[in-house]
């Protein structure tokens, strides 16, 4: 989502329309800007799609006002449509509010002002929050200040948000948590966003918020930086020193590599409210909700393409390990022409990051048509598939723009885990030792994240002596071996090198024919329970001269020894390795592809979402 504001002396609405713009790249269904007009009175013009769909929303509308506010929303919580675009007035229509993040007790909040008397006309999180600072400003008879202040010491989650009032054509109260805010300075006008892409045209004078910090942006005053606890902050003013492609891209020079390196953010926000506080209990409320067909079912089919099948695979493995329930994993293209089997105690599990996908969403109708339950786990709110299954999960990775999948593949593993885990939990086939271990060790994973990308700099001097190579083949075995089919895809989609992902053992049945001093091959032979198998494989790679790279677990001396290259990464519950180990490999064909001077976020050939047979 992204976040403009502005307080000047200039027309607000063409500043806005302008910064949400700049903001287009990041991803979003639907926009709106909030004004205070000179008279004292507050506008609020929304609507779902795209910033044009927004100005014929405005047309003929007075858009006067030199304060205002304006969103361009992803939907998190509520499909998009023009209610629950932000932004979002309290009860009385006096505040007008916008918000990135999540409001993680918003239920709980939402209970308590419904006894108040508060009614709500969207789904959204957000609004429970403004409604909440209406409340308490009225209650208090404090300042819009004050209120916000009071509001957030209620909330838990994450949130960069900016209010306005009515009648108060001089003031922006902004604050963040977890969630970024800029602000950018220039004589008397303020610049307010959730990145420096809109701000940087105006000012390169910026001040960036800290967590739980409260921004007072008054007309003609000095910007002021208060705590919840109202404690005057010191103001450190930066100068920006980045174009607008830099800035868009968080700095990095392709999407594909700040996706990559926000995977330890994306984990956190897709567990985010689905573990309990304490840390020892998982539970996904799609599951939570239809408990009796998880118990019943026969069977899970997983229907997924590309990228979306491969975490399908890993889910596999979990569902059947902890679950004991059988699992089949079908491309969707294959099993919506082959007239499949379908039960009605199966569950259909589609996993879609864009949920648009043509072939996936067919797989869906059709099982729909035999009455077995259809769970989806997509990235994109109200998608297709999302609104087309009988229930499912959000993976909350935030909008994937390269076209290579990366976080978005992490955030399905993670969700298929904590899918696995609920279910095994209610069947009791977890023994609560290896529940309480694995629960514990996904919530290391994004500080296990944090250390592999520091391997970015060994990954991208070993990318070098690769670069050239014709052919690639990735190893794996158990949970490793679908990694390995990813890697391999990463490779082939973003550096057009062709490379196989095989199951390590199926190598002398085949493919061990390929290998001679030319051909790299990479595998993964991390402490699990088929370490010793795999080692086996890779000394029957070396005996045929092939250049082996292999990923291990760290303080792993024997394989050192025996390979051409080795890549450490730290210990994990082996059901939880992929996760790690996915990371190197993304790593590895990124910086080939960089060497071979790719279009690394738009490959040729390649669309982010196919809608297409
Ligand atoms: C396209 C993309 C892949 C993706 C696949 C499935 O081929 O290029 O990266 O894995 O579609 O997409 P979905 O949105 O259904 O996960």
């Amino acid at each position: 989502c992204g976040i403009v504001g502005y307080l000047g002396d200039r027309p607000a609405y063409p500043m806005l329309i302008q910064g949400l713009r700049r903001l287009e790249y990041r991803g979003y269904d639907s926009a709106g800007v909030a004004l205070v007009h000179e008279n004292g009175t507050l506008d609020v013009f929304k609507s779902k799609g795209k910033v044009a769909d927004l100005e014929r929303a405005t047309q003929g509308q007075d858009v006067s006002g030199t304060i205002g506010i304006a969103h361009t929303r992803w939907a998190t919580h509520g499909e998009p449509n023009d209610a629950n675009a932000h932004p979002h007035y309290s009860q009385s229509k006096t505040l007008a509010i916008i918000h990135n993040g999540i409001i993680e007790n918003y239920n709980v909040l939402r209970e308590m002002l419904r006894n108040h008397d508060y009614t709500f006309q969207s789904d959204t999180d957000t609004e429970v929050l403004v409604q909440l600072i209406e409340y308490i400003k009225q209650t208090n008879h404090c300042d819009l200040c004050t209120a916000v202040q009071l509001a957030l010491h209620e909330v838990v989650g994450a949130y960069a948000i900016a209010v306005i009032e009515k009648e108060n054509p001089d003031l922006i109260v902004a604050a963040r948590k977890s969630s970024p805010l800029v602000i950018g300075i220039r004589g008397n006008e303020r610049f307010l966003a959730s990145d420096a892409t809109p701000i940087i045209e105006h000012t390169k004078e910026v001040v960036y918020l800290n967590d739980e910090e409260v921004a007072v942006i008054r007309r003609n005053e000095p910007l002021q930086v208060v705590s919840l606890d109202n404690v005057v902050k010191p103001l450190h003013i930066k100068m920006l020193e980045m174009n607008i492609s830099q800035l868009e891209k968080g700095g990095f020079p392709h999407f594909m590599l700040k996706e990559i390196y926000e995977q330890p953010r994306t984990i956190i926000d897709c567990i985010r409210g689905r573990i309990n506080p304490e840390g020892t209990d998982v539970i996904l409320s799609g599951v939570r909700d239809h408990q009796d067909k998880f118990l019943k079912a026969g069977r899970i089919i997983i229907v997924a393409c590309g990228t979306s099948w491969h975490a399908g695979l890993i889910g596999e493995h979990l569902i059947e390990e902890l679950c004991r329930i059988p699992v089949e994993v079908e491309y969707a293209s294959e099993f919506r022409y082959r007239n499949p089997v379908i039960r009605p105690n199966d569950i259909v599990i589609t996993l879609s990051q864009s949920g648009e996908t043509a072939d996936t969403l067919a797989a869906v109708e059709l099982a729909r048509n035999s009455g077995a339950f259809i769970y989806g786990i997509c990235n994109v709110i109200g998608s297709s598939i999302a609104r087309a299954t009988d229930s499912g999960s959000y993976i909350h990775v935030g909008p994937e723009i390269g076209v290579a999948s990366t976080k978005a593949f992490t955030g399905q593993v993670t969700v298929l885990i904590m899918l696995a885990l609920s279910v095994a939990k209610l069947k009791k086939s977890i023994s609560p030792e290896l529940y309480t271990t694995m629960l514990h060790d996904l919530q290391q994973i994004p500080q296990l994240m944090e250390r592999v990308l520091k391997l970015d700099t060994e990954i991208c001097d070993l990318a070098k002596i690769f670069t050239y190579a014709h052919n690639f083949i990735y190893l794996g075995r158990g949970y490793n071996y679908p990694v390995a089919l990813e890697g391999a895809l990463k490779l082939k989609e973003i550096s057009y090198i062709h490379a196989e992902g095989y199951p390590a053992a199926e190598m002398k049945h085949g493919p061990i024919a390929l290998i001679d001093s030319e051909m790299p091959v990479v595998a993964i032979a991390t402490a699990d329970s088929v370490y010793e198998k795999t080692i086996s494989n890779i000394q029957e790679i070396k005996a045929r001269r092939g250049k082996v790279i292999a990923i291990v677990t760290e303080g792993n001396e024997d394989v050192r020894k025996m390979v051409d290259y080795v890549i450490e990464i730290p210990r994990v519950d082996e059901r939880l390795i992929p996760l790690v180990v996915s990371l190197p490999l993304q790593m590895l064909a990124y910086h080939i592809a960089v060497n071979k001077n790719r279009d690394v976020d738009r490959p040729r050939n390649l669309a982010k979402s196919v809608t297409v047979e």
